[in-house]
């Protein structure tokens, strides 16, 4: 899961998505294209609205999202379509970017596909980015049971 800080979307679809699959089976983790907040935990909005719904992100840290993500993971989940360019440029070929998805573009989303950033709004804009990441990481779950992914 992957947006531009790593402290607000990425961080709570990774949450999301975590709790919907065996992590035994499944290992879920997120990154943020740029540097600005490595180390830090999710911003406390993304933490208040996910512990509303019964998850918590406080173990989580923000870090950079890097090439050798493009090894270690099998699926690769953009919050925006600057998120999707900045990550597709690390790439080292067609076999790579073919890892990286328009997260919205798992549903048929109304919107323009991307996860609005929260960042410099209010509670409420967390509460529609739950609801839009709850509602795509369910359908991800089931396909990634089914292996139809
Ligand atoms: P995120 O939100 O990409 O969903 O983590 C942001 C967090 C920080 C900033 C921008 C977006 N920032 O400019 O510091």
């Amino acid at each position: 899961m992957v947006c531009l800080g790593n402290i607000c979307r990425s961080p709570l679809a990774e949450g999301i998505l975590q709790s919907k699959l065996n992590s035994k089976d499944f290992f879920v983790d997120s990154a943020g294209t740029a540097a600005y907040h490595i180390g830090e935990s999710p911003d406390h909005r993304s933490i208040k609205i996910a512990k509303k719904y019964g998850i918590d992100l406080t173990n989580q840290r923000a870090r950079q999202f890097r090439s050798e993500d493009f090894l270690k993971f099998d699926l690769i989940y953009a919050m925006d379509k600057k998120n999707y360019q900045n990550i597709c440029s690390l790439a080292k070929d067609d076999a790579e970017i073919k890892k990286v998805r328009m997260i919205l573009k798992e549903m048929n989303s109304p919107s323009n596909n991307s996860v609005p950033d929260p960042y410099y709004g209010d509670d409420d804009g967390f509460e529609t980015v739950y609801q839009m990441l709850n509602e795509v990481c369910e359908l991800i779950a089931k396909r990634l049971v089914q292996a139809s992914i």
